[in-house]
């Protein structure tokens, strides 16, 4: 009776598409979310009291020799999924051919979506749309997601976030964009980090999102610099850090790239995430 029960249960969410999806276990975490800030110095991020407060927490640590590849912002967006700026030295439109980090993942079955606040969906193309920038989504400048409906399909508004939480549907590589006031863009740090903390505090109150969930908020770039050194902080129950809550090996975006191959054995798409270094120093599955 009791199979029985369990075989029917499980036809039935195979039928909805629910919660049946394998997840494929990771050496140090099982999920990734990304949340990507614009346009801060190092001195003047870790200055806020919300990014000190979650660098000091209990699972909390600050890469403090984090740097960015480029200004201005969309190379390093590109960077982070791509393994290189593809030639990219401006926030013009490009379709982009190769490979990027959604390729690795799928051949390995870990599921992903970019959240991108104020997309409108539908594979939509054009440049902005109110707070969205085509700018800060990556995944839409790849040509084997923007021509690949079903991947294409996997860029989604925000709001698609706690639809996903409330259903257990969170996927294993979470890219999350806020839209050009949130993320600081036309507001400041300051603005970004108040509407961080409303945004994120609900959300770590749920499991469907924080178990064995890595956390990575980081920076596109500093304020314009040549030293283009930034801010990045790594959260979640996967993070042992030492006393002074402080990383301080080189890092830049190609790390979070490696950070994510070498966590489910991706391999690399030989570019400059194979030279990268990981920041798994103070990771541990838990
Ligand atoms: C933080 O602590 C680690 C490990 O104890 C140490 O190696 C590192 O030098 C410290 N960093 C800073 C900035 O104090
Ligand atoms: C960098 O990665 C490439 C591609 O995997 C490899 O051929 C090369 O030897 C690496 N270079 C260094 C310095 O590790």
């Amino acid at each position: 009776m009791k199979y029985f029960t369990s075989v029917i249960l499980l036809l039935i969410a195979a039928f909805f598409g629910a919660t049946v999806d394998a997840i494929l276990t990771g050496t140090y975490f099982d999920r990734i979310v990304l949340i990507i800030f614009e346009n801060t110095a190092y001195s003047k991020a870790i200055a806020q009291p919300y990014l000190q407060n979650l660098i000091n927490s209990q699972n909390g640590l600050l890469l403090s020799n984090y740097f960015a590849i480029a200004h201005p912002s969309q190379p390093n967006y590109i960077a982070q999924i791509y393994g290189s700026t593809a030639g990219v030295t401006d926030g013009g439109i490009y379709n982009i051919p190769g490979k990027n980090v959604v390729d690795l993942l799928e051949a390995k079955g870990v599921s992903w979506k970019a959240y991108m606040e104020d997309y409108p969906g539908n594979c939509y193309l054009g440049a902005t749309y109110n707070g969205y920038t085509r700018q800060h989504n990556p995944f839409i400048s790849m040509l084997d997601i923007s021509t690949n409906p079903s991947r294409c399909a996997k860029i989604v508004p925000g709001t698609q976030l706690d639809t996903d939480i409330n259903s257990n549907q969170v996927p294993q590589y979470v890219y999350y964009v806020p839209n050009i006031k949130n993320d600081g863009q036309d507001t400041g740090i300051a603005f970004a980090m108040n509407w961080f903390q409303s945004w994120f505090e609900p959300k770590l109150a749920q499991p469907a999102f924080t178990t064995n969930t890595l956390f990575f908020i980081t920076f596109d770039e500093d304020d314009g610099t040549a030293n283009n050194h930034i801010a990045s902080v790594l959260l979640g129950s996967p993070v042992v850090p030492p006393p002074n809550h402080t990383d301080s090996t080189a890092y830049n975006h190609y790390s979070y790239l490696a950070t994510v191959e070498k966590n489910w054995v991706l391999g690399n798409l030989q570019r400059k995430d194979a030279n990268a270094t990981a920041f798994t120093l103070y990771l541990k599955h838990p």
